[in-house]
């Protein structure tokens, strides 16, 4: 048998056993992108220099508010929250206001206005696992950025598309392009991955299984736009004690950009987590930082792009399975330090309503 008869048959093996849906064949909506990340956190200037440092672009702060965005003339990519506690808000968008209508009626909830930078009309859902959710459309625009130079262009043995030009991408922050996905760590995840693709059209790219399991440990999931390529992921769940938001990913132009940010940030001094690689499932290469409370943030590039037709794979999950080259993963990424914290919010855990039992958790813990 050879290699890639190998990999159909494990996909095979993992697909017959698994009993959570690929997709859903009648969703309420499909959303379009990611649009942006709102997060509380207790020391907004603190926050504030990380996501500086980390390459995004403070377009307007007042007080207790700071609202950044990416090259990309889109809206807002990230808004920051001065709060007495650190919390996540996932904005979504969807293509017309017939559709926002069409979940606000079927979500039984309200359309809101904002009259904030960020603008437009949305409505708040919360997910199984209560994370808040909020659905947009008419997001304000940004404008241009025409003092943004593109990165000039690679050289390959067979196309020397570089002439007369030299490399010397800048010490300095690395210009980020655009958000691109988010992951969530959850408690109930065939709940969690059938609400996200009933309510808001995702479908899975791909299952990492363990062995003798029929639910999913991470699902890989992306927006449906039919003909058009979407991100691999928009939206990743993955299986774990603890819920919430895992880590949030901004894409840039090339490796060079990820290899300067890295330089940038251990300069700056701010915590590097796992990096540089290359992921296996999404083929992106990325590299994992830590804000000053913890929360993980992913520079990447060079990520796979799929149209709605082609079908979800599976495969084993193991922390080998995370990279096909790039330092082994870390403990700091499997974030598995141990602690009296850590075995007191396992033991809650196994007494909490959820998919992840103690033959899953060991199974968990074998593979990472
Ligand atoms: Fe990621």
């Amino acid at each position: 048998m050879n290699e890639d008869q190998l990999s159909d048959t494990i996909n095979n093996q993992f697909k017959n056993a698994c009993t959570v849906n690929e997709r859903s064949a009648n969703p309420i909506v499909k959303v379009n992108r990611l649009a942006y990340m709102r997060y509380g956190r207790k020391d907004l200037d603190k926050a504030i220099n990380f996501f500086k440092d980390f390459g995004l672009i403070l377009e307007n702060r007042s007080e207790n508010i700071a609202y950044f965005r990416t090259i990309e003339q889109a809206s807002h990519a990230l808004i920051l929250q001065q709060s007495t506690k650190e919390y996540s808000v996932i904005g979504f968008t969807v293509d017309s206001f017939q559709t926002l209508q069409t979940l606000a009626k079927h979500q039984q909830v309200e359309i809101q206005h904002r009259s904030d930078k960020l603008g437009g009309h949305y409505v708040q859902l919360f997910d199984p696992d209560n994370n808040l959710i909020e659905v947009n459309f008419g997001l304000n625009t940004l404008s241009n950025m025409p003092h943004y130079q593109a990165v000039v262009s690679a050289n390959t043995p067979t196309l020397k598309a570089r002439l007369n030009e030299v490399v010397r991408p800048q010490f300095a922050p690395p210009p980020i392009a655009r958000l691109g996905h988010t992951v969530l760590a959850v408690r109930k995840f065939k709940a969690s991955l059938h609400w996200y693709q009933d309510t808001l059209g995702l479908i899975v790219s791909d299952f990492q299984m363990l062995q003798g399991h029929a639910i999913p440990a991470v699902g890989f999931l992306r927006c449906d736009q039919g003909e058009s390529p979407s991100d691999h992921h928009t939206l990743a769940i993955g299986s774990a004690v603890g819920i919430g938001h895992e880590h949030t990913a901004f894409e840039v132009t090339d490796i060079d950009l990820i290899a300067m940010g890295q330089k940038w940030l251990k300069h700056k001094k701010h915590h590097h987590s796992w990096g540089i690689g290359r992921h296996i499932l999404g083929s992106q290469i990325f590299d994992y930082w830590r804000d000053p409370w913890g929360f993980q943030f992913e520079h990447y590039c060079d990520g796979d792009m799929f149209d709605s037709h082609v079908a979800t794979r599976y495969c084993e999950f193991s922390g080998d399975s995370l990279s096909q080259w790039g330092p082994k993963i870390s403990k700091d990424m499997l974030g598995i330090k141990p602690s009296i914290g850590l075995l007191i919010k396992v033991f809650k855990h196994l007494f909490s309503k959820t998919d992840l039992n103690m033959k899953r958790l060991v199974s968990l813990i074998k593979v990472t």
